[in-house]
């Protein structure tokens, strides 16, 4: 918590301003979903799209977030609250810096995903559930987690020994099972147009 004599400074240059180019407004594209459901392949495809057409982005992920930043938390509620919180915030200077910001984390809690929709202006928080079936993602196991979570292996795995809380009222709905890459990511750049966040 903020001391007392920890006062807030209120810059001169808001987020519009550093918005370099005006065609894109600052905004957090949030994707939530199990291991395996397409997040971070969703959110890579998306990221190199706009950064073709000269938009600027910065993605954030869970294994690379979890090298650095949040190398002190692991997979217990607690250190999962945490994880979305920092994450939260740092999204957030992102998007006061100017940029299209693409965050991929489980982010299994929706009273986490709300407290970081809650730091942004209306529309600006993109909640983007990658809504694949548990079946089809322990099927892909890309890393051998669900294995080992079945195995007992690994303990608290999301959607195995821990809960995943889908989201009730996504913004945006994608399912990897069906749908593919290409079609994800252009139902991103529709919906971004569409609400004026590029153009
Ligand atoms: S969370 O729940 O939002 O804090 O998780 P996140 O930071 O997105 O990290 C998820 C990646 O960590 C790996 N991993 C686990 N996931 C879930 N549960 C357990 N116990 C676990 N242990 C390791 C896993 O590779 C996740 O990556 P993705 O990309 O989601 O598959």
């Amino acid at each position: 918590m903020a001391g007392k004599n920890v006062v807030w400074h209120h810059h001169k240059v808001g987020r519009a301003d550093r918005s370099l180019n005006k065609s894109q407004k600052p905004c957090l594209l949030w994707f939530t979903g199990l291991s395996g459901s397409g997040k971070s392949t969703v959110a890579n495809a998306l990221d190199v799209a706009l950064h073709e057409r000269g938009y600027h982005t910065f993605l954030l992920d869970g294994d690379n977030v979890r090298h650095g930043l949040c190398k002190d938390l692991g997979f217990s509620d607690t250190d999962r609250v945490e994880n979305i919180r920092r994450i939260g915030e740092v999204s957030k200077l992102f998007a006061d810096a100017g940029l299209i910001v693409l965050s991929a984390f489980i982010s299994p809690f929706a009273s986490d995903r709300r407290l970081v929709r809650n730091l942004f202006p209306a529309g600006e928080f993109i909640e983007v559930f990658m809504d694949t079936p548990l079946e089809t993602c322990e099927e892909r196991d890309p890393k051998g987690l669900y294995r080992k979570a079945r195995s007992g292996e690994i303990k608290s795995f999301t959607g195995i020994d821990s809960p995943y809380e889908a989201p009730a009222r996504p913004d945006i709905r994608l399912d990897s099972s069906t749908m593919s890459v290409d079609d994800c990511v252009e139902t991103l750049i529709e919906y971004l147009l569409g609400r004026g966040l590029i153009s």
